[in-house]
């Protein structure tokens, strides 16, 4: 029988987990399917329905569903919880679960780029303080990353995060994140500027070390212009194609029982769709 699995979001035409999860699904000669479905929030409910009568193996939560599907699962792992959203859904003897792999997706590609990051980087700086923000402090956390400082535009948002969170995070001043680029080890831009048709981030990286790594989540375009003047300047640059290669990867290997690799192949196509 074919394992039927989906992404839903709403808008979700957008969404690249199809090309990525259809191309494992022929790799590894699985019969399975991978569906892009647009959900509306009001449907959200109604769709969750389908999974539990059987419809679906399960699939991938996107924007606007992935805080508003917490409630509505009967197990959700410990990451999920922490960071407030879900973007994995599985059903098992059942139940519906349900996990967010955007934390172990950053981590496994700056594992998979810069191995041994973990002894260089005792400060990290990220800029935003968003849902992405929340996941990629949860996994810096999570590896024992010892000041964790947050530099959004709205302060409030940053302080909120790091109550919740807790220790190492701190909450600084927007105006403070070009002077803090001399102190960080570690620079992530958890926010979607610098993708295409948004504003630039207005980060002056005159002080980074030469060294520091900079990881931009944006993927469109591949290479940022944060990611361009940080290689100008020295630091080891990380980009964010590989943490949405690598966040689907405990999702497929749920539903379809094989842990798939991120290969050059597969970046390479993922590549190609981008530039079009
Ligand atoms: P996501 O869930 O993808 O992280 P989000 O929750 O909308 O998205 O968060 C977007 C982040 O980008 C926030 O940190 C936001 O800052 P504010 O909290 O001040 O809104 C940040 N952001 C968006 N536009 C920005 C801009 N023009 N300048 C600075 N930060 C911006």
């Amino acid at each position: 029988m074919t394992l039927r699995c989906f992404v839903i979001g709403h808008p979700i035409a957008h969404s690249r987990s199809p090309l990525i999860h259809g191309t494992w699904l022929e790799q590894y000669g699985l019969d399975g399917s991978y569906e892009r479905i647009d959900v509306a929030p009001s449907d959200l409910p109604g769709f969750v329905a389908r999974i539990r009568a059987g419809e679906f193996a399960g699939g991938n939560v996107t924007v606007p569903h992935k805080e508003a599907m917490l409630p509505l699962l009967d197990e959700v792992s410990e990451a999920a919880r922490a960071i407030g959203a879900v973007n994995t859904i599985w059903r098992e003897n059942g139940r519906l679960y349900g996990d967010n792999t955007d934390a172990a997706g950053f981590l496994g590609h700056l594992d998979a780029t810069v191995p041994g990051w973990q002894e260089k980087v005792r400060t990290a700086l990220l800029i935003g303080a968003g849902g992405a923000a929340r996941a990629i402090a949860y996994g810096l956390k999570s590896r024992g990353v010892a000041r964790i400082i947050l530099a959004n535009r709205g302060r409030e948002r940053a302080i909120e995060l790091a109550r919740v969170l807790g220790a190492p995070l701190r909450a600084r001043d927007w105006d403070e994140r070009d002077a803090l680029v001399a102190e960080a080890d570690l620079i992530v831009n958890t926010t979607s500027l610098g993708m295409q048709a948004q504003p630039p981030l207005a980060l002056d990286l005159a002080r980074l070390r030469p060294g520091t790594i900079v990881d931009d989540i944006v993927y469109v375009p591949l290479k940022t212009v944060l990611l361009t003047q940080a290689e100008q300047r020295g630091g080891v640059i990380v980009d964010g194609l590989g943490m949405l290669l690598h966040q689907a990867v405990p999702g497929f290997a749920r539903w379809f029982g094989v842990t798939p690799a991120v290969t050059p192949a597969l970046r390479a196509r993922l590549e190609r769709d981008i530039l079009g």
